[in-house]
């Protein structure tokens, strides 16, 4: 796999360089967005996307976000219509991915796509990751950068204890600001809510003239549909109302709590924190983490959507 250890490069000049140039090579190195880490490779090079599901542990069917600097390279590579992108005016660059019929001349590795014919893509809003696109120069196919069904990560350090030497090297580029992966929507056929995120359905709702299809059946088009997902090492009780001894406490609003996602009861903010307190609770290794209620409103139906998988039976 990867080499004898993980590069560590920061986010300037030089390390963004480095970085596009392993990513040209066929290596994957791990890199910051405003929503999690995600851990790159060339889109375009079967091999290379190949040692994604081979770090991840990710089953080939789960198809993967292919990212981008800018709108003309999107629609070299699917098929653009005047919804998405009205959609894309709105909330690109930021934390939402579109689905939508791909190219037939768009040079994507199968694997990628998972033999689909509908290509995710997403321009991110964090400075480091459009840089290191451009640096790149290639389509850069990226999941979470965290072993399959484990947290998503929101630090460099996150990423370098979950995958280890299997990534070559990763863009150390601080906390990601939004903490929630992208909000994935289906505009494939009528406009159809894939993945709750960091875009809020009131805010497609009101670009779409009506609230987007909810996601239909349990038939897998996306890894974060499974119902066991984000799992950490201890096991996940939801609306905890009190504490039982020995719980780890994951507090929201005016609770006494170990860590508190938001004390004034921010959903930004508790996005924000989510994984990166979920990672600094689970490293003390308590048998349960126990999480307040969360509003199920704006970012909290994310929030939401994370924690619920995180406390799955696996
Ligand atoms: O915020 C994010 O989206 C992060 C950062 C790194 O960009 N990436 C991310 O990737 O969350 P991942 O692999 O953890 O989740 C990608 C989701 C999966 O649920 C996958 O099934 C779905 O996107 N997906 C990819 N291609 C698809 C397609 N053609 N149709 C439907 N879903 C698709
Ligand atoms: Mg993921």
């Amino acid at each position: 796999m990867a080499g004898p250890c993980t590069q560590i490069l920061s986010a300037d000049e030089a390390g963004l360089a480095t970085a596009g140039r392993m990513l040209r090579d066929g290596q994957l190195v791990g890199f910051p967005t405003e929503t999690v880490y995600g851990l790159g490779a060339d889109a375009g090079n079967d091999r290379a996307v190949a040692s994604i599901f081979d770090a991840k542990g990710r089953p080939r069917f789960n198809p993967l976000i292919v990212h981008l600097p800018d709108i003309d390279a999107v629609r070299a590579l699917v098929q653009w219509t005047d919804l998405a992108q009205a959609v894309a005016e709105a909330f690109w660059p930021g934390p939402l991915t579109l689905v939508l019929p791909m190219r037939p001349e768009a040079r994507i590795s199968k694997l990628a796509t998972a033999g689909l014919d509908t290509l995710a893509v997403r321009i991110p809003a964090a400075p480091v990751a459009r840089d290191l696109l451009r640096a790149a120069g290639c389509p850069v196919a990226a999941p979470s950068a965290n072993p399959s069904g484990k947290m998503s990560p929101t630090s460099a350090e996150h990423v370098v204890r979950g995958l280890g030497r299997k990534v070559a090297a990763v863009l150390d580029g601080g906390r990601c600001a939004v903490g929630v992966e992208s909000t994935i929507l289906g505009l494939a056929g009528r406009p159809t809510l894939l993945r709750p995120g960091g875009i809020t359905e009131d805010a497609l709702a009101q670009v779409l003239g009506r609230r987007p299809a909810a996601r239909k059946g349990e038939s897998i088009s996306a890894p974060g549909q499974l119902r066991s997902h984000y799992a950490p090492g201890a096991r996940v009780r939801l609306n905890a109302a009190d504490w039982n001894a020995g719980e780890a406490r994951l507090g929201f609003g005016e609770v006494e709590s170990d860590l508190n996602l938001s004390p004034g009861g921010d959903l930004t903010e508790a996005a924000a924190n989510l994984f990166e307190y979920l990672h600094r609770l689970d490293a003390e290794n308590p048998d349960v983490i126990a999480v307040s209620p969360i509003p199920h409103l704006g970012l909290g139906v994310a929030i939401n959507d994370r924690l619920s998988r995180a406390a799955a039976d696996r």
